[in-house]
């Protein structure tokens, strides 16, 4: 059997590639590189995918979230309720809007917030949920949306790692008020090189975000905040739009690797994630609980099979907030740095490579 790398991605894009090169080699011929028609095309093409009345393509995912959250008017004195457990960027990008993350716990089953977990981290000086639709898993909207409108709070979505994902019928990206976006190489939709996009139904809220991604120009040389250089490259919009017509069925793939996962009996081995009562996940990352982790990655590895620990330290703990005092306690999200092992997972995972990696793990655990 071949090495089989975590991310099971590049034979799909693989015979996307010269279509791609040609779109790019357009772009550089045309000379528009910043904004103009390509961001454009890609911006109502995505805002038409997830179902959203408005997309903003903005340089990558941690500003997409920091821009909307500014774009809400989170600033500085404001809180925002951030899960323990996430990539560190979704932490970064509160401190980045000047506003203060507020960490609170996720769900032992499906590792997202919920509103058990958040409303205890509430204060008076909350203004926004930062929800994180973690490994692809849609964190469960509508009982943390009752929790903002009872409070008066923004809710936003970090979709960084769950482009394709569903709730309810509603895709990711159309569930808050505001969702960012990664294109990051990698994601379920991935750019080559760094990308991002803000949805949402607000014109306000978007208007705001067009602002800021472009040093917070009302019109040509009037700049009514200051913002960021924050634009989606064309030559990214131009490969994006070439990939995007393939998520649907890149997610397929991934959630029928997730079943096939679950049915070979994984499950006796190690704790499998759990998809959220009512959605329809897109697996980015396939993240299951070992008290054994460190061991399970070192012989899957000595088996040509990638695994990877995710992330093995939560937010609340992490050295940048340490001048903060004391860290609260979050269990759930402590377990889940501990004990986290993401498996291989991606469009191409073939039922052969599933099989592979739980005999595997079968052996692993058994010596
Ligand atoms: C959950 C989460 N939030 C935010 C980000 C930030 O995205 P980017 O790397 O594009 O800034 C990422 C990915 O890197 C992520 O996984």
């Amino acid at each position: 059997m071949r090495p089989i790398p975590l991310f099971v991605t590049r034979p799909a894009l693989e015979p996307l590639l010269p279509l791609v090169v040609e779109r790019q080699r357009a772009v550089v011929e045309s000379g528009r590189y910043i904004l103009g028609p390509e961001v454009e095309a890609f911006e109502s093409e995505f805002a038409g995918y997830v179902g959203a009345r408005h997309c903003v393509g903005v340089a990558n995912g941690t500003e997409a979230l920091t821009i909307a959250l500014r774009a809400f008017g989170c600033g500085p004195g404001d809180e925002v309720i951030v899960p323990g457990l996430s990539f560190f960027a979704t932490a970064e990008a509160v401190v980045n809007a000047g506003a203060r993350p507020v960490f609170a716990d996720i769900d032992p089953a499906t590792h997202c917030l919920t509103r058990e977990t958040a409303e205890p981290a509430l204060s008076e000086r909350t203004r926004a949920i930062l929800l994180v639709h973690l490994f692809g898993n849609p964190a469960p909207v509508a009982e943390l949306r009752a929790l903002a409108t009872e409070r008066g709070l923004h809710l936003l979505e970090d979709a960084a790692q769950a482009a394709g994902a569903e709730l309810g019928g509603t895709k990711a990206g159309a569930l808050g008020d505001a969702a960012g976006f990664s294109f990051y190489p990698g994601k379920n939709l991935g750019a080559f090189g760094d990308a991002g996009a803000i949805t949402t139904d607000d014109p306000d809220v978007a208007a705001a975000a067009r602002r800021l991604r472009d040093h917070g120009a009302a019109r040509r040389w009037v700049h009514t905040e200051t913002g960021y250089t924050s634009r989606l490259d064309a030559i990214q919009a131009a490969a994006l739009r070439v990939l995007l017509p393939h998520l649907g069925d890149w997610t397929a793939a991934r959630r029928r690797a997730a079943r096939r996962y679950a049915e070979s009996g994984l499950g006796e081995l190690v704790i499998l994630p759990v998809e959220t009562p009512g959605a329809s996940w897109a697996p980015h990352l396939f993240v299951c609980l070992t008290p054994r982790r460190d061991e399970l990655i070192e012989r899957l590895g000595a088996a040509g099979i990638e695994a990877r620990a995710y992330y093995t330290t939560p937010l609340h703990r992490q050295p940048a907030f340490a001048a903060r005092g004391a860290a609260p306690s979050l269990p759930h999200a402590e377990r889940l740095a501990a004990e986290g092992v993401a498996l291989p997972m991606g469009p191409a995972l073939a039922d052969e490579m599933i099989d592979a990696v739980v005999a595997a793990t079968r052996r692993a655990f058994a010596g």
